[in-house]
This record gives C-alpha cells, structure tokens and sequence, in this order.
C-alpha cells in the first residue's frame, strides 16, 4: 500500500519571504509511520537559509506587517481560519499520513488549528494597555508593543496544531515568525503557505524551514535576530534550545511534555472515568505531552477497574491511520524502540505487565505499532512511573486513600496537567489546589480547548500557549510617562 499520491502537488522547498526556495544538497526523508515507506525527501534548510528566513521576518516586523492595522490583522487571521477549514480534508489526510494519527483525530487537529487562527483573530485589535495613576502631575500609559521576530519549533505528535497554537497569538500580537516544524513530520506546515497567502498575509511575516534539529533548529534558535522562542518537545532539547536563546536574551516558552496522572476515586462514575482514562492514554497511542500516562487508582475498585480497561483493550482494532482504528502507529522506529525499552526495563525492575507489551505487526503494515499496554508499578522509582513513555502505555499506581492517591500523582518531577474523577466536590478542589500541574482535569480528561491556558511546572516547563495567557509570549509592554 502507498499513498504518495495524497501529497502530490506538496511544495517542500522552504518559504522564505513569500517565495518557495529550490535547495540542492540535503534532504531528510518523511515516512508513513505505518507502512515504514519514504512518502517524500523534504531540503533540509542550513544555517544560510535560516539566515534569510530570520531576516525575512526581521524586515516585515517593521515593515510590511507593521503598516497593517490591528482591525486588518484581525481580518486576516479570520481568512486563515477560512482557508484551512476549506481544505480541511486535504490537510486531515495528509497529517494522518505524515504523522501515523488515525484520521479522525486529525480531522480535530486540523479544526482546532482553524479555531487557533479565529480565536486570536478576534483579540487582535484589542491588545489594549492601561493608564496608571500617578497624581495631577503626570499622564502615564502602556503600550503593547509585538515582542519582534519569533522562532517557533514544532514537534511531531500535534503538528498543524502546535504550529497554530503559537502562530496564530504571534501574529495578533504583531510579531513576525519562522516556523520549523519537526523533521518526522514537516507536511502540514509546508502547506500553510498556502492558506496564508490566501489570506493576504505580507511576504516575510511567515516563513517555514525544515530540517533535523541540529542542522535547522540550532542555527534558528541560535539566531540573535530571534526575540522568542515557542518550543515544545523533550526536557533535553528544551534545555539546549534554552541556552542558545540564553545566548542573545530571547525569552522563550518551554513545553516538555509529562507524566500526568489520572486519578480514579472509589466515588467516581465508574464509566466516565473508564473512557477517560482510555482517552488520556490512547489517543494518538500515547503520544500526547498531557497524556494521562500514569492511572492512579483507590484500591477498593482497583480490581473492577482494571478489568474493565483490559477488556476495552483487547477489543482495540489496529492499522493504518486512513482506516481510522482505535490504534495507529507511533511516528517512528525511534520512538518504537524507546516505548519497548522503557517497557522492557520496567518489568525487569518488577513492574507488572498486565496486558499488551510488545511490538505489533498489523495485517500487510509493516509500520511501527506497539500495543497497548498496561503495567502495574512495584516501586514509585520505576521508569514507567518516572519516564515519558510517549506510547501506548499505562502504568497503574494503587492508593489506599484519597490523601495517598495525591501523594502518589504528586510523585514525579513532571507538572504539566493531572485529572481527578470523583463525585466529592471538596476533594476535587482540594486536589486542585495540591497538584503540582498547569491544569487540571476534573470528571472530564482533555477537559478544554483552545480558550484554555496550557503550559506547565517543574519539569514540563513553563510559560502558557491557549487562551488570552498565550498572547503575553508575543508582546512586550512599553510604559509611557509624562510629568505635565
Ligand atoms: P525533540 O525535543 O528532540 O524534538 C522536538 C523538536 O525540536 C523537533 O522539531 C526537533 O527537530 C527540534 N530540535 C531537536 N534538537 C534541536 C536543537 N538542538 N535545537 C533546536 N531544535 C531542535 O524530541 P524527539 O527526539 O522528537 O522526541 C523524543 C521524546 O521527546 C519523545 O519520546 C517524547 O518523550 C518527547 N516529546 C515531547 C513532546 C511534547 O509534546 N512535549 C513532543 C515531542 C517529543
Ligand atoms: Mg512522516
């Protein structure tokens, strides 16, 4: 089975300053994750080209972008917002064959992302400051001002959506940007383009290149004409796009994924906590940095519980995104062999496999499947408590109480999000109010949406994207004060 044809018509050069750029020299392959197959040779951009992409956007911050009113703006992210529903199924498609996701859930990716354009459109023009009161003798004000030309590296598990989430609150605020997105899965953002020509977004405001992370994220994050970094990916590569922004003072938002926990009360509605949590571990087979990875459940309806969620399992159907299955596969032979190391370790460190735990080989796919999997944890210093799997796997935590349950979700040192199903109102808030998380999920996983702010703590990061929060990254405050 090959599906080349889906993405025929794909430019893959790099978009720099309104022009697609020919590249002789490097390129990096994409795959479908579940056949295993090339789908396309995507130029990789070096330092030069990102030299240009920087500078492109560096002369439309005060340029080109700078003369279009906020109202105009505003206009114009709506138009994105219309371009991309309009090819939405395109773009599905595509995405669910770059990433592996089964289609259906790249149909949402693809209408949040639209949403992302159409929620910051109708803030543009209202980026307002204040005035502050310093007595009959002075007038003083604060503009807002855009914080300059931005980088924005994408990773590979939500990859039209992360580009929006951080572009579409960029460019309300007036900032300019280059886009790379991750080298497993550049497609969809090389298509945006399009749209935002479509739009009539100036030349330079956008670019995108493409490339592995040394070769093209280094020479961008390194870039001293960059004012901002929005990253999300692994802690390790947070760390080193940190201190190349730290080089030339860029500010930077860092979301580093997690080790979320579900917690499962003996009080809670038994059903909607079973779907959630399969929800929260299996969506995108795991590979979701607020992923509820760790179930962390009341002994008294452990037994009851686990046996419900390995029956759902094991009803699980597998293959290829385009045929929509519950499971498709992870993006790459990489992230295959990292799931079934931590996997492997965890048992031998006395973790028990309760279902699941090995590579999967479809019918005719020839893809990177692992399937879904359950381990109880013996010690809290397991990998599997301890480690962001990014695969389809659960690890199961048994609490004697509600007070142990907390203790134990509080036991890593991730913070990026942690649900609780209880019908006890007071416990829920009171967990609210314990857990190291930048959300919180109550009776509802992924309970949100873009209007939501999203980021993290200790190690998951910092900084919030979504919601009005997301919009602060991209604008500095200037304050104006006049003795009169
Ligand atoms: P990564 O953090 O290395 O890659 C993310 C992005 O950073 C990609 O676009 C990559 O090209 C870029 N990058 C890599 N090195 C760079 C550098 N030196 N300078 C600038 N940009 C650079 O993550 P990777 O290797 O793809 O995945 C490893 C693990 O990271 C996963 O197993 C998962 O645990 C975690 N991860 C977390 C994500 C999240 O949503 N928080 C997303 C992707 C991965
Ligand atoms: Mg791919």
């Amino acid at each position: 089975m090959t599906f080349q044809g889906h993405i025929e018509g794909i430019a893959l050069g790099p978009y720099i300053n309104g022009t697609r750029r020919k590249v002789s020299g490097d390129a990096h392959p994409s795959y479908d994750p579940a056949t295993g197959e090339v789908l396309c040779d995507v130029p990789v951009s070096g330092t030069d080209l990102v030299d240009e992409a920087v500078e492109a956007s560096r002369i439309a911050l005060k340029g080109a972008w700078a003369s279009v009113t906020p109202a105009e703006r505003s206009r114009m992210l709506n138009r994105v917002a219309q371009a991309i529903r309009k090819d939405a199924q395109r773009l599905a498609t595509v995405e669910c064959l770059d990433s592996g996701k089964p289609l259906r859930e790249a149909v949402g990716d693809i209408e949040t992302s639209a949403r992302y354009f159409e929620y910051y459109a109708g803030i543009a023009d209202k980026l307002q400051g204040d005035t502050i009161p310093l007595g009959p003798d002075f007038v003083s004000f604060t503009m807002h001002e855009p914080i300059g030309a931005t980088a924005h590296i994408i990773p590979w598990n939500f990859p039209l959506v992360t580009t929006a989430r951080g572009l579409a609150p960029a460019l309300a605020a007036g900032a300019t940007a280059v886009i790379k997105p991750a080298e497993q899965t550049p497609l969809t953002a090389l298509m945006l383009p399009v749209y935002l020509e479509q739009a009539g977004i100036p030349a330079g405001v956008v670019n995108v290149v493409c490339g592995p992370g040394k070769m093209t994220g280094a020479p961008l994050t390194q870039h001293p004409g960059i004012a901002h970094v929005t990253f999300t990916g692994s802690v390790d590569t947070g760390k080193t796009v940190m201190m190349s922004a730290a080089s030339h003072i860029a500010s930077t938002t860092m979301e580093l994924g997690g080790k979320s926990p579900v917690v499962v009360l003996a009080d809670a509605d038994f059903d909607a906590a079973i779907e959630g949590t399969l929800k929260a571990i299996f969506t995108n087979a795991g590979q979701v940095c607020s992923a509820g990875s760790r179930l962390v459940i009341e002994r008294s309806v452990a037994d009851k519980f686990l046996s419900e969620l390995i029956k759902r399992i094991e009803q699980f159907t597998f293959g290829h995104g385009l045929d929509n299955p519950n499971i498709g596969p992870v993006v790459s032979k990489q992230q295959l062999l990292k799931i079934e190391g931590i996997v492997r370790d965890s048992v031998s460190a006395g973790a028990e496999l309760l279902t699941g735990g090995n590579i999967k080989r479809p019918d005719k796919l020839n893809g990177w499947f692992f399937e879904p999997t359950i381990l109880l944890a013996g010690d809290s210093s397991t990998k599997c408590v301890q480690e962001e799997i990014f695969g389809p796997v659960l690890t199961v935590q048994i609490a004697a109480d509600f007070e142990h349950a907390l203790e134990l979700a509080e036991g890593t040192d991730f913070g990026l999000v942690a649900g609780i199903y209880t019908k006890d109102v007071s416990k829920a808030l009171r967990f609210s109010r314990k857990i190291s998380a930048g959300q919180v999920f109550i009776n509802q996983f992924f309970a949100g949406g873009v209007e939501t702010p999203f980021g993290g703590t200790k190690n998951s990061g910092f900084g919030r994207e979504k919601g009005l929060e997301g919009l602060k990254a991209y604008y500095t405050v200037k304050t104006v004060t006049a003795r009169i």
